[in-house]
């Protein structure tokens, strides 16, 4: 039989957590939230709809497993009155679904009034979800990566949470967490603005800005293939991987006479880029001289 689990803060990724938690077979047994009317919900789409509690705690202690799904900056607080009001069952294991934050947010599940045995870990769907879940079909775990952290009990039972759920676990330390956060948001919010001035240059050149993304659309297509089939540095081209010193200085340039804040980003990047070329082979070492030198500030 699979454990039972509670959730408290039922909002987009505690009301999903129970709905798909509940359909792999774990035994919902209560859900909580600011107001009533979440945490009903909640309970209604894991398909226990008198499994609604007003306070956290009461619907915590019923469970062997626990979700703190609120918002980062309240977790460790909301964690902290639980466990002072004996929210947490004997052995029971408290997770929160942060990407920022490590488990050692929710320490105080394991001091003070905390019963004994508690074990507390973070697992982290790395996937967006932008609204509550409803009764509909379609599971957003399914096949996305979860990093787990946290006591090795707690890391054991998230990982095998994970699998049921659909998603692939992956180990990280509580040291790394913020890291791998940061990880994150330059491999995707990053992507976005660096995308945003990619097709700002795009409309610069005369194609008007609804068509740029389509026209870019096959290239950043084709680099994310390289990069999966070949690494980096391998999948690096253009010309600081040829060291093109001549075509480089040209963009500095043209960039410089629309924007400075747009150079100094295409600058800095291009100071990495170097880094990357070089350890791709391709780049000698007096063209890397001559491309700092054209990328710093004037
Ligand atoms: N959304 C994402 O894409 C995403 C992805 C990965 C991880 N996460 C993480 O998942 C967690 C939840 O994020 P979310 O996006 O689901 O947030 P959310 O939609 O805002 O849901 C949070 C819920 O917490 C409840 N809440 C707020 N303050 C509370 C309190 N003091 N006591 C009890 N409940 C409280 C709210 O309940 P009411 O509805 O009752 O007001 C709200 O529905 C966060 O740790 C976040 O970092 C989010």
């Amino acid at each position: 039989m699979k454990p039972s689990f509670a959730v408290i803060g039922c909002g987009k990724v505690g009301g999903t957590l129970g709905m798909h938690l509940a359909e792999a077979g774990y035994r919902p047994v209560g859900f909580s939230s600011r107001h009533m009317t979440s945490a009903r919900q909640a309970a209604e789409i894991a398909g226990v709809p008198d499994r609604c509690f007003e306070k956290a705690w009461e619907a915590s202690r019923l469970a062997d497993i626990v979700f703190i799904t609120t918002p980062d900056d309240v977790i460790k607080e909301i964690c902290r009155t639980m466990s002072e009001n004996k929210g947490f069952a004997k052995n029971s294991v408290v997770f929160h679904c942060s990407g920022a934050l490590a488990s050692t947010e929710l320490a105080a599940a394991k001091s003070g009034n905390a019963l004994s045995g508690v074990m507390t870990g973070s697992m982290h769907p790395l996937q967006s979800f932008a609204a509550k879940q409803t009764a509909t079909p379609g599971n957003p775990f399914n096949k996305i990566m979860m990093a787990v952290e946290g006591d090795p009990a707690a890391v054991e039972t998230a990982r095998e949470i994970a699998k049921d759920l659909g998603a692939q676990p992956f180990t990280i330390t509580t040291d790394g967490k913020i890291l791998y956060h940061a990880a994150a948001v330059v491999a995707s919010n990053y992507l976005v603005t660096l995308m945003n001035l990619s097709i700002k240059l795009m409309a610069a050149s005369g194609v008007g800005e609804s068509e740029a993304f389509d026209i870019l659309t096959p290239l950043i297509k084709g680099t994310l293939a390289n990069i999966e089939n070949a690494g980096i540095p391998a999948a690096l081209t253009g010309p600081i991987a040829r060291g093109d010193v001549g075509i480089v200085e040209k963009h500095v340039q043209a960039i410089r006479a629309l924007s400075g804040e747009m150079a100094e980003y295409y600058n800095l990047n291009g100071f990495e880029t170097i880094k990357v070329a070089r350890a791709k082979g391709t780049l000698s070492e007096d063209a890397a001289k001559q491309l700092l030198k054209i990328l710093s500030p004037e």
